[in-house]
């Protein structure tokens, strides 16, 4: 019996989990849930964003299931304040998952939900494998004097590993996106990406592009793109890009991959403070979560497939919710896929 780490956390977090929770219940009867107060929510309940004891329960899981953490209600700019955002660094770093999956695929029935035209989407098939565990998001940082840092640190065996998960997903070509013209981290990024297609994968395609450069093809060429090899900060931006080509930053699910135990799973998304408590959030991003964690969490890829397609007929049928340009509630879209399953 495979048990779940459930972290909902805050905002619309818990409102989408519920919805993924019911679709999980639906394809996999046997799974068991253990719900945490993480982020926000840990902090108003035990002063930190995620308690030892909490990590530990992660660890020991078959999988974690997270909604999303952070708002206003935690937001400080006081130097080494507890953040809602810390359970993100702490799980990612602690579970040692390094490759985070974003895949994009633009589903015919929401073509016109796009704010870009039709021709330029149709048949986008995307993954942003954006590396997850380095880079700017765990370099030291501080603030002294009226002089604040953030430094951003990469080894050769950081990149080596992402961008052979980049390979690994590849069938034709991979785009290693840097900043070489400027970045150091970059440079030795460029080269050991060079190096690994050389020596590993010299029958796929890699290009190096600028991320200045792909942040604007991503726009008016997305379909070049087959599979995106790239560092934390980056991907996080162009990920949150790339999702409008599937109609809203709701729809996007990921896999955060590359460790000996659990691997985590959640939408790109975050708290939504702006429509929390309306129960109007799009929980599909969320649902894709939980068939991405029983595809790469517990290898049951029919399932996975099972809640994919549901979702597919779910939107064919022509069920939105508002971010979609529709009226459909969290929990009307939840129904509309219960249904096709
Ligand atoms: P956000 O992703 O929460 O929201 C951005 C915009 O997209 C908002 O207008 C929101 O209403 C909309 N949106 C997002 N998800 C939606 C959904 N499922 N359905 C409909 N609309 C949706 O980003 P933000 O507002 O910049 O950040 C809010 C908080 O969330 C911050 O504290 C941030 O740190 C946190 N955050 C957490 C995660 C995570 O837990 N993985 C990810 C991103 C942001
Ligand atoms: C994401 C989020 C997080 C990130 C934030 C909330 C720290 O934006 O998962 O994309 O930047 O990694
Ligand atoms: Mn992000």
């Amino acid at each position: 019996m495979p048990n779940i780490a459930l972290l909902p956390g805050d905002g619309i977090g818990p409102e989408v989990a519920t919805a993924a929770i019911e679709v999980l219940n639906a394809v996999a009867t046997d799974l068991t849930y253990d719900e945490h107060k993480v982020g926000g929510a840990g902090i108003d309940e035990y002063g930190v964003a995620m308690t030892d004891d909490t990590m530990a329960a992660c660890k020991a899981s078959d999988a974690v299931l997270l909604g999303a953490v952070g708002g206003p209600k935690w937001d400080t700019n006081e130097t080494g304040a507890v953040r809602a955002e810390d359970a993100l660094f702490g799980l990612r770093a602690g579970l040692g998952l390094y490759a985070n999956l974003r895949p994009i695929r633009p589903l015919p029935a929401l073509y016109d939900a796009s704010p870009l035209k039709r021709e330029l989407i149709e048949n986008v098939d995307m993954l942003i494998v954006r590396e997850l565990t380095g880079g700017l998001y765990y370099g030291e940082r501080g603030t002294k004097d009226g002089r604040a840092y953030d430094t951003l640190v990469y080894t050769v065996e950081e990149i080596e590993r992402i961008v052979r998960a980049g390979f690994r997903a590849a069938k034709s070509r991979v785009t290693s996106v840097d900043k070489a013209n400027v970045l150091d981290t970059s440079r030795l990024w460029r080269d050991v990406a060079t190096r690994i297609h050389a020596e590993e994968f010299p029958t796929i395609e890699l290009e190096h592009e600028l991320v200045d450069a792909a942040a604007m093809k991503l726009i008016s060429a997305p379909r070049h793109f087959e599979v995106i090899v790239t560092e934390n900060m980056f991907g996080d931006i162009l990920s949150d890009e790339a999702s409008m080509l599937t109609g809203s930053l709701g729809m996007l699910p990921t896999a955060s991959l590359g460790g000996d135990g659990p691997s985590m799973f959640e939408p790109v998304h975050g708290s939504a403070p702006d429509i929390t408590g309306q129960g109007i959030a799009n929980p599909i991003g969320m649902i894709l979560s939980g068939a991405l964690l029983l595809r790469h969490g517990l290898g049951r890829e029919a399932e996975a497939a099972a809640v994919e397609s549901a979702v597919d007929k779910a939107l064919d049928k022509g069920i939105r919710s508002r971010d979609l340009g529709g009226t459909a509630t969290t929990a009307e879209v939840t129904k509309a896929v219960l249904e096709e399953l």
